[in-house]
């Protein structure tokens, strides 16, 4: 029976449209409403508003690449005029990037003591800069800091906890060395498994990015913003960057109303609440809109809906591109007027000074008013009152302590470790004993790049000179724990090289040998150098599975890789495949660890692993996606068919779940429910369980998804150990957005599932 739609109209303001691939009212001619916060009496930035040209206000919503304030020649020199000339004659407000690779922490106080100088000693306003830096996956930009996995795998381990740890400590050496600004984290969804960017998401499903996507801005931010441990979080890319029709970067996407506010609002109305203090723009189209051009994603739903009252920052050059690429304005000068009128607070321009100089003449001529740009330059200057620029705006060298710290290290490592996935476990393979003669094969055993992934010392992470000593590739971390005499490989650090594809030398070096360790996967890669017309993993490295199998030895494929890359060809002949997505400075003896038995693995997938690359179904499946009228009925009702689904995951014991009870079987809409879960260790070994709770909404006006994940904990459990697991629900978290835009929860049934245990609950009004 169909549910009558009801109850919870959980957004505070109006949906505008219904659902379809309808396009709203997007972009506008019209000046923007005029926040009454601009109007607000002469307090301190108020006073400072009041005493700013126009130039100068110009500038502060103007961010450029350090590019163009260093010596032609040099990576670190800054050049003094250039220097003047964008912060005395542009009067540049932000400054982002490095240029070539990671910087020492003497040289970032070199560079931003420099800076500061000019701007808090020469220049007549006397505000500081702003640097901004993208620390992805730990401070990537400061030499020899310490690296965690990507955010695919930190999602694997379903300890948000984890999140947070690394967040805080990659704002402790970020603000060591004294930026303030990151340009993390990445809240865009993971269900497009071609976009180059997969591995900087949380995963296809919206709770996990949304609950880890805020602890990492808790992380970056709790401590408050004027403290030596914090930084400035920046959720990105808002909105809908992450599913591309093509899966190519940066291509457009087409996301009807009703699934852009179920899968990819959420994530940032959180990031909201949680307290982020900056949003940076995605640089596509949504249903041919620029979203740097549209007022309704940055003005209506950003300001209005979500609330948001910090900083919207372009992302790389996307201003002009309204005019060279997506071609919805005529003039560069267009191109500024709208993305300003559509909200904009700050244009990363970054490698020149058109914003400036166009934003000038749009206020002076009248086109945009004084007041509109005063509401950006006033969020800009709280931003920088609230990091304590005003007061210090000086690189604090006492900070290094804050650098390189052991327990970064070993928070590192436990992060590596709970993110592995064992994904396939033939007759126990694994783990292997220590004395087993092994045969390391394959492009990414010895190579650092396909361990670290993108944002990884250097932007695209491919230059293996940058690592830091104690990165150790997986090979050498082999070696370590089993002594070079258990080890044969000819591997070698260049991912390319040809040696590390000879299928016939493969066979000749594992003629001695108990077990296969191949490693397989991609090079490391960021943004549109990582685009590629085909899931499936490279020939050249199926090939050599192949021979690796023809062996008949048993074969444990390990992957490193940013995204899953179609392997059903050759996983039936493996014997174990581990997911090590990009585990980074620690993946190598974490990868170890777990092929030998030190550590018992964790994680679960974070995304639905496809068996095809035509057959890209995720784990929150429609009935029509399972249910196919294909002819031949290749696939009956079983059209789910993925080699691996979301939250699959192994462990080297077994747990069972039992007695999953509620403690009403019918709630209403001022109730919540109380779930409760029995899990116990029946193996022999300690282990570590992530605990997933899921719904079904038997029947809805929207067609319901075959689960969606509503809460999740991890236990950990000796050998015959069990721990009693308690969920609690709203009515809430079984909502969803039906045809009119609107957040509601439907009277009716819903499963309640754990493991293989399910329970029904009925909703009544
Ligand atoms: C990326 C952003 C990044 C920016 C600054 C862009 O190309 O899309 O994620 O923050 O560059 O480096």
């Amino acid at each position: 029976m169909m549910k009558r739609r009801s109850l919870f109209l959980l957004l505070s303001a109006v949906v505008v449209q219904a659902c379809s691939t309808s396009t709203p009212q997007q972009t506008t001619t019209q000046a923007p409403a005029v926040d009454t916060v601009a109007a607000a009496p002469l307090d301190e930035i108020g006073r400072m508003l009041a005493d700013m040209t126009i130039e100068e206000k110009v500038g502060q919503m103007t961010q450029v690449t350090i590019d163009l304030i260093l010596q032609d020649n040099s990576t670190t020199a800054i050049d003094p005029v250039k220097l003047r000339r964008a912060i005395l004659e542009k009067k540049v407000g932000s400054i982002l990037n490095v240029k070539g690779h990671a910087y020492t922490a003497e040289q970032w106080y070199t560079i931003l003591t420099a800076i500061q100088d000019v701007a808090v000693k020469e220049s007549r306003s006397r505000i500081p800069v702003i640097y901004g830096i993208d620390a992805i996956h730990g401070a990537n930009y400061i030499e020899g800091s310490t690296l965690f996995p990507h955010n695919i795998g930190m999602s694997a381990s379903r300890n948000p906890e984890l999140v947070r740890q690394a967040a805080k400590i990659t704002a402790a050496e970020t603000r060591a060395v004294g930026i303030p600004w990151n340009f993390d984290p990445v809240l865009d969804i993971g269900r497009q498994p071609l976009w180059p960017r997969f591995e900087e998401t949380f995963g296809e499903d919206v709770y996990l990015v949304k609950t880890m996507g805020s602890a990492a801005i808790r992380g970056y931010e709790e401590d408050g913003l004027e403290s030596n441990t914090a930084v400035a979080s920046c959720m990105k890319h808002f909105l809908g960057y992450s599913l591309p029709a093509t899966g190519k970067d940066r291509t457009p996407s087409y996301i009807p109303e009703t699934m852009l506010r179920e899968y990819v609002l959420p994530p940032f109305k959180a990031a909201v609440e949680a307290g982020a203090s900056t949003v940076m723009i995605n640089s596509g189209e949504v249903n041919g809109v620029p979203v740097h051009g549209s007022k309704y994603y940055l003005t209506d739903i950003l300001r209005g809906e979500l609330g948001f009252e910090g900083v919207a920052v372009s992302d790389w050059e996307d201003v002009i591109r309204l005019h060279t690429r997506h071609r919805i304005a005529a003039t560069p000068k267009e191109a500024v007027r709208i993305a300003v009128e559509a909200g904009l607070d700050m244009s990363m321009v970054p490698v020149d000074y058109s914003f400036y100089d166009l934003l000038v003449e749009l206020v002076k001529e009248g086109t945009i008013s004084e007041e509109r740009i005063d509401l950006s330059v006033r969020r800009i200057l709280e931003l920088k009152r609230k990091l304590g620029l005003f007061e210090n705006a000086y690189p604090n060298r006492e900070l290094a302590a804050q650098l390189r710290l052991a327990d970064y290290d070993s928070t590192a490592y436990q992060a590596a470790l709970e993110t592995l996935t064992l994904l396939k476990n033939d007759n126990n393979v694994l783990p292997l004993a220590k004395n087993t003669k092994v045969l390391v094969a394959g492009p990414t055993a010895n190579n650092l790049g396909s361990l670290h992934g993108s944002w990884s010392y250097i932007w695209q992470g491919t230059d293996e000179t940058q690592y830091p000593e104690r990165a150790k590739t997986a090979l050498q971390a082999i070696i370590d724990k089993v002594g070079k005499n258990n080890v044969v490989s000819r591997v070698t650090n260049d991912f390319a090289a040809a040696a590390n594809y000879d299928a016939a030398q493969l066979k000749r070096d594992a003629r001695g040998v108990g077990a296969i360790i191949l490693f397989l996967g991609e090079k490391a890669y960021a943004e549109s150098p990582g685009v590629i017309d085909d899931l499936t993993l490279d020939a050249n490295q199926l090939a050599l599975a192949r021979a690796a199998a023809e062996t008949g030895k048993p074969v444990v494929l390990v992957l490193l890789e940013g995204r899953p890359r179609v392997i059903s060809s050759i996983e039936p002949n493996m014997s174990a495949v581990l997911m090590a997505y990009r585990p980074s400075t620690y993946g190598g003896p974490a990868i170890a660890d777990v092929l030998f038995g030190d550590y018992n693995p964790n994680g679960v997938l974070s995304f639905t692993y496809p068996r095809n690359t035509g057959d890209v179904v995720l784990y929150d499946y429609k009935g029509t996606e399972r249910i196919r009228e294909d002819v031949p009925n290749t696939y009956g009702d079983a059209g789910f068919n993925p080699q691996w689904t979301f939250g699959h995951g192994l462990s080297y014991t077994t747990f069972q779940f039992s007695d999953l009870t509620v403690n009403k079987q019918s709630l209403n809409m001022s109730e919540n429910v109380e779930v409760q879960v029995r899990v116990r260790n029946t193996g022999n070994r300690a282990g570590k369980k992530a605990v997933e709770l899921y719904s079904f909404d038997q029947y809805a006006s929207v067609t319901p998804s075959a689960r969606r994940l509503r809460a999740f904990t991890k236990v950990s459990l000796a050998p015959g150990e069990e721990q009693v697991v308690n969920f609690t629900l709203t009515p809430q978290d079984l909502a969803f957005i039906n045809q009119q835009g609107e957040w509601v929860t439907e009277p009716g049934a819903f499963d309640l599932m754990v493991g293989d245990q399910k329970t029904t609950i009925n909703y009544v009004q």
